[in-house]
């Protein structure tokens, strides 16, 4: 609770610090609701994963719909309808959708360097484009490891069809990758 406090905090000092007032960004309980969100998206992830523990059927793609299916079907609904832009990034990914754009790539450093940082926020203000650009940490917890531990162990259905896979060979605590949700300013 202390550690998510003092990033919170930190965040908002980089965002103070970028020069631009408050009011002239996204209102900051706008961002506060929105990190809320993917947290309860990411536990609701993690309540998932747990399931397969202690599990002796091989894990197939339908076991697959009812883990990390859910969690990014739930945030592209809840961006769709807030009128938000929402991916999941990672520098190790499974979907090659999900690669980190130029613009990830400093952020993501910055989680991979600091593990107590759960939240990180930016103005963005470029390319026609205005608001906040919000990060949030997904950390790998150990029932993960059911399809993102080591290469040889993953599932079948992930090996066939992810031929070009990263998304192996995570340990417990490990930066998995990031929520980012972009946003924009109320006009
Ligand atoms: C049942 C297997 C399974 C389990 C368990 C699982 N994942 Fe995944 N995960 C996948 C598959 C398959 C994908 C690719 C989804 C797609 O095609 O978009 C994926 C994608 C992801 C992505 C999107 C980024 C990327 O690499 O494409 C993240 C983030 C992620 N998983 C995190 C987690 C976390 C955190 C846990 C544990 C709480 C977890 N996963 C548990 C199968 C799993």
């Amino acid at each position: 609770m202390t550690l998510f406090k003092t990033s919170v905090a930190l965040s908002s000092i980089v965002l103070g610090l970028s020069g631009l007032a408050e009011a002239e960004v996204a209102a900051p309980s706008q961002v506060d609701q929105a990190f809320e969100k993917l947290t309860a998206i990411n536990t609701m992830r993690e309540g998932l994963a747990a399931t397969l523990d202690g599990r002796r059927d091989p894990i197939t793609e339908e076991t697959f719909k009812q883990v990390c299916m859910p969690a990014g079907k739930a945030l592209k609904e809840w961006a769709t309808k807030a009128g938000y832009e929402a991916r999941q990034v990672a520098m190790k990914n499974r979907n090659p959708s999900n690669a980190l754009t130029v613009a990830d790539e400093p952020v993501f450093a910055k989680f991979a360097a600091d593990f107590r940082l759960r939240r990180f926020e930016q103005v963005v203000a470029s390319g026609g484009r205005s608001g906040v650009q919000l990060y949030a940490r997904i950390p790998v917890v150990a029932a993960c490891l059911h399809c993102h531990g080591s290469e040889v162990a993953r599932p079948e259905f992930i090996k066939e069809k992810y031929k070009a896979d990263k998304a192996f060979g995570f340990k417990v605590g490990d930066l998995r990758g990031l929520y980012s949700v972009f946003i924009p300013k109320k006009q």
